[in-house]
């Protein structure tokens, strides 16, 4: 398969992409016949260049690594802005990654739904889209033709969604729960060791994990959001993430973590969905003491992880990084060879 791809967004994510786009480029068409060319990037910050003969990526990712805008390097059109590159570009996938928005999904909606309706595939790390418009988006895909995958938009590359296609496919998932959010996990874990909660919020800003609002991570926002596209996702819901029941960890204090210490557990910040008996389905967020034999309890720093309830298997869980440049870049790897296989 070939892929012309449009990036939207060129930010720390969608270069991660390009790294392993770029390091990989013979073993993806070794291994799954994945041929792929850039034609178009367009950032809100480093500008944007289109060539349908193919953007030089490499050069891209270099700029703008030191800072420095795209429009120098060769291409057939400059200055298009997001909806523009979408619709001019002739690209078949469209790899949306600009910043997230759990309030409308704007602007990354609107890329997703433009695209879904040109029957373009989209892989996206979005997490805002997904959470509010997850029912309509898919529906578009589906009428139009054109696939959607958000890998990344729960755990990062750590396989979600993607698992239940491909090793878990058949299984059903009864229930969920988990650690969806590295900056809390983070602040938990070593508050457990004694430091401060603003000490440890300011290491997850510094690392870059934290979101450009830290509210979203310790009041509960960002797990709430992917609480609700795991809901959507698995149990067919339609829930927001302001219709997740929430509670955040701002108000957690050191005694109450040293003292689920030594009750032989620890608090997390769990995240849960499940579907109920008479079929409604319910997504929380809260921090829950877990103790030491659960296997959540042991997961520290700024590790995310999920334990499916199967029928099948009984309890999965999958852990691993839920953030991070290349972490995040993966997520878009594995929706493209995701696409690939699923038209193959
Ligand atoms: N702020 C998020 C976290 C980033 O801390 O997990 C990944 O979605």
């Amino acid at each position: 398969m070939r892929f012309e791809i449009a990036f939207i967004g060129f930010g720390t994510v969608g270069r991660g992409f390009a790294d392993l786009l770029l390091e990989k480029r013979e073993y993806l068409k070794k291994a799954f016949g994945i041929d792929w060319k850039v034609v178009a990037i367009s950032d809100i910050r480093a500008g944007s260049v289109m060539d349908s003969n193919g953007v030089d990526l490499a050069e891209a990712v270099r700029l703008t690594d030191s800072g420095k805008g795209i429009e120098g390097i060769p291409g057939e059109r400059k200055g298009l802005d997001a909806l523009e590159t979408i619709r001019e570009s002739g690209a078949n996938l469209v790899v949306e990654v600009t910043w997230t928005n759990i309030k409308d999904g704007e602007p990354g909606y609107s890329h997703i739904k433009t695209a879904l309706e040109m029957g373009k595939h989209v892989a996206t790390t979005n997490k805002g889209p997904i959470a509010l418009h997850y029912k309509e988006l898919m529906r578009i895909s589906s009428e139009k033709g054109g696939k959607l995958r958000f890998e990344g938009a729960v755990l990062s590359g750590t396989p979600v969604f993607n698992l239940f296609e491909g090793p878990l496919a058949g299984c059903s998932v009864a229930s969920i729960r988990g650690i969806v959010n590295g900056t809390t996990n983070l602040i938990l874990s070593e508050m457990g060791k004694g430091r401060t909660y603003s000490e440890v919020l300011r290491e997850a800003q510094r690392m870059g994990y934290a979101e450009a609002d830290p509210t979203m991570d310790v009041e509960g926002w960002d797990a709430a959001a992917k609480a609700a596209i795991l809901a959507n996702h698995f149990f067919g819901a339609d829930i927001k993430p302001s219709a997740v029941a929430r509670k955040g960890i701002s108000g957690i204090t050191l005694e109450e973590v040293m003292d689920a210490i030594k009750k032989g557990g620890r608090i997390k910040l769990l995240a849960r969905a499940w579907k109920e008996d008479r079929g409604d389905v319910v997504a929380e967020v809260s921090p829950t003491w877990l103790p030491e034999s659960d296997p959540l309890a042991s997961i520290g720093g700024v590790t995310n992880a999920l334990t499916f309830s199967t029928d099948a298997l009984g309890e999965v869980t999958i852990v691993g990084l839920g953030a991070g440049r290349r972490a995040t870049g993966y997520a878009l790897l594995a929706d493209m060879i995701s696409i690939a296989r699923s038209l193959a």
